[in-house]
């Protein structure tokens, strides 16, 4: 774990993040110099995070309250782990999904950076790999000079993921439904955490998506419905 200095976090607006999880402000200007002192690993994971979350989005905070107890739930886990295996930090590697589903702009993707950005002052290591369905599925395809195996396992692999707008675009093709599954079956079998978001319903999620992806979703996801109506529209 690398040593991050407690002032390179500033003006990233992290007060009401910290609020959430009943940390004081200045709790990340703690200065102990340990690498793994919970502080230093907020900082770390904050920053990476950081440079994951689009602009538009960089002050997301999460309002859902399942959002609020999905981040407890990985929290304790890691930490469980941490006790159970005493490791020097507690890092997220198991636990359930999330399936946001809502229309268009009701705040799926921003719920979903707000939440990465909430876990990420807990204290607790998680490290996330961010994609839209439909860059993974281009960046996936088969091309010259592109070990697409290698690139698949970063998604794959990752401890945390966002994938966000799945099953956007209408058909499948048998390209996106093997990409799907392998990923979606992998990640379900290994309980590995995920963030999905997606604006089709039920229905039309069994269709973009297929049976046996679908049956994995029900078991490994909690299912949030985001209400309301297009925020962009009252923008
Ligand atoms: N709780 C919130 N507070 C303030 N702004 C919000 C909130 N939720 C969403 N927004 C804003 O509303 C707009 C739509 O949100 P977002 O992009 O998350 O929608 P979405 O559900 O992901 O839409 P789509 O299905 O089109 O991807 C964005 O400008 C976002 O910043
Ligand atoms: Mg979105």
């Amino acid at each position: 774990m690398q040593y991050i200095p407690p002032n390179n976090l500033r003006g990233h607006d992290l007060a009401s993040l910290l609020a959430a999880r009943g940390l004081a402000p200045d709790w990340l200007q703690v200065n102990d110099f340990d690498p793994h002192s919970p502080q230093n690993v907020a900082r770390h994971t904050y920053s990476e995070v950081a440079a994951l979350v689009p602009f538009h989005y960089r002050s997301a905070v999460p309002t859902l309250p399942e959002l609020r107890q999905w981040i407890d739930v990985l929290v304790a886990a890691a930490k469980e782990a941490q006790a159970a295996r005493n490791a020097p930090m507690a890092t997220v590697l198991h636990g359930p999904s999330l399936l946001l589903l809502g229309r268009v702009g009701t705040g799926k993707t921003y719920e979903s950076y707000g939440a990465m950005r909430e876990l990420a002052v807990t204290g607790v290591r998680a490290q996330w790999h961010v994609t839209t369905a439909a860059d993974l599925y281009a960046a996936l395809r088969p091309r010259h000079g592109i070990d697409s195996e290698a690139e698949f396992r970063t998604y794959r692999d990752a401890p945390l993921l966002l994938v966000d707008d799945l099953g956007a675009g209408g058909k499948p093709s048998e390209f996106t439904e093997e990409v799907n599954f392998r990923l979606i079956n992998h990640r379900y079998e290994r309980q590995m955490p995920t963030l999905f978001t997606s604006n089709a319903d039920a229905d039309q999620l069994r269709d973009r998506l297929g049976d046996r992806v679908t049956s994995r979703l029900r078991e490994m996801c909690q299912r949030v419905v985001v209400k309301g109506t297009d925020r962009r529209r009252a923008a």
